[in-house]
């Protein structure tokens, strides 16, 4: 069997170079010139650790070559893999735009049997759009399967994920596609889910927002613990060795962000009020969400008194370690709120850019954390990556106006900030 992925965005080029390692032979289809152009060439276009090295390894081996020619790449490959972005609409709808135009692609250039095997996150009831779609396209009549089998990585371990998966999820309507795909997965050493697409598209959902779910209740009861003077990481851990509850997104902070949680919890949501029905839970996840950050911002306005003209290095800009990815990242949402009350944003991430629309004089973009530190009245930390921990936070304290440290992902250790002098505030953690 030969594979097409079409997109190749964090999810495409992951799963492309991912069946590449495992021996298929795959081709990756994007309308996007430039990026299609840089992974020929083995360049990464995004910062995704081991990545590069397997785009390398592949394009060597031939195992794998990317392409922009649609009609060439659909008749010559047997598995079709959907993996273009469903981002959301004003309304919480996914937008199904670049997946009905693929569909119609495929549709137009088949030339014989397809499996086409959507990967997109999308709404329970699409994979029956996309077979319409595609039939309506259909220059001849070509036999096809449509299946569903949702990604479940997460960025900055996504080659990892992909390649140990916890399970697979295979949501087919014919045993053809069922079979087809349990060889194209023989070499994952994981449970197969097999069952109807509909199922498979609301497990997607369904694992996203619990997993949101997960992350505001603890959020939450942060803010209870600050409250009773309980530190929320020892909770969280006593909490999680319960193995019916785990330690997995557990951890305070200043909310989720990404390009997957909002958009698939906002998804889920219109899903039920389309089908008149309430999931107050997931609302009030949503809720907690948004209002996380702020939490941070008046433990800082109660410290410091008006953000005006105060100079705050912020540290992180990606939701998470490991990823540039900026997309509705909290960070951003806290710069936001302080360049409104007037302070001078002294801006590091190891990877993340500064994107147009926060670019503004009272905004800073650092080319090493330690940087902004001189007269810094405090310091927030939005993403926990690593070198934070082994920067001189002693000689910076020194350096600082005043030594304020606001920790939005409780990765410092609050006695020894406070031996060194710091003011030291995290989330239900203090
Ligand atoms: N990013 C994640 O961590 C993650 C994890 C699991 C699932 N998902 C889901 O996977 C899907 C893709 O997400 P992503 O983050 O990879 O998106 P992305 O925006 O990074 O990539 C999408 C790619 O599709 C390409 N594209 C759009 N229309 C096309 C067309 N007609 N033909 C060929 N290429 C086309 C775009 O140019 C882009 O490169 C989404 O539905 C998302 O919800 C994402």
């Amino acid at each position: 069997m030969k594979i097409l992925v079409i997109g190749t965005g964090y999810v495409g080029t992951t799963t492309a170079l991912v069946f590449a390692e495992m021996g298929w032979k795959v081709v990756g289809l994007d309308t996007d010139a430039h990026k299609v152009d840089q992974l020929t060439k083995g360049e990464l276009y995004f910062y995704e650790p081991g990545l590069k090295e397997l785009l390398v390894k592949h394009l060597k081996s031939g195992q794998i070559m990317f392409t922009t020619n649609q009609a060439k790449a659909i008749q010559e490959n047997d598995v079709i893999f959907i993996c273009v972005g469903t981002p959301s609409l004003n309304d919480g709808n996914a937008d199904l735009t670049y997946v009905k135009q693929v569909s119609q692609d495929i549709g137009r250039y088949m030339n014989g049997y397809k499996l086409i095997v959507n990967k997109s996150t999308v709404p329970v009831g699409t994979q029956e759009k996309v077979t319409q779609w595609i039939l309506r396209s259909q220059a001849a009549s070509y036999p096809y399967d449509v299946a569903s089998n949702p990604e479940f990585l997460r960025e900055g371990k996504a080659m990892e994920d992909s390649l140990n998966p916890d399970r697979v999820v295979i949501g087919a309507t014919s045993t053809k596609a069922t079979k087809m795909l349990q060889t194209l997965y023989a070499s994952v050493q994981c449970p197969i889910v097999v069952t109807t697409p509909r199922t498979a598209e609301l497990i997607k959902y369904a694992s996203n927002a619990f997993l949101a779910t997960k992350i505001s209740y603890i959020n939450e009861l942060s803010r209870l613990s600050d409250k009773l003077e309980v530190d929320i990481k020892e909770v969280a851990f006593g909490m999680g060795l319960d193995q019916r509850i785990g330690s997995s997104f557990l951890q305070a902070g200043i909310g989720y962000g990404g390009s997957c949680f909002p958009k698939d919890v906002a998804a889920l949501l219109r899903i039920a009020k389309d089908n008149n029905t309430e999931l107050q839970v997931l609302k009030n996840v949503v809720e907690v969400n948004e209002t996380q950050y702020l939490y941070m911002v008046e433990k800082a306005r109660r410290r410091l008194g008006d953000f005006a003209g105060k100079k705050i290095v912020v540290l992180g800009l990606a939701f998470k370690p490991d990823t540039d990815d900026i997309r509705e990242a909290p960070a951003i949402r806290l710069i936001q709120e302080l360049t409104v009350g007037q302070a001078h944003i002294k801006l590091f991430d190891p990877v993340a850019k500064l994107p147009s629309y926060l670019k503004n004089s009272n905004i800073q973009f650092m080319t090493t954390p330690e940087e902004g530190f001189k007269d810094a009245d405090a310091v927030f930390i939005c993403t926990e990556w690593k070198m934070y921990h082994d920067l001189n936070w002693s000689m910076l304290s020194k350096q600082m106006k005043q030594p304020n440290i606001f920790d939005g992902r409780n990765m410092l250790n609050a006695d020894f900030m406070k031996s060194l002098g710091y003011y030291y505030q995290g989330v239900g953690y203090n």
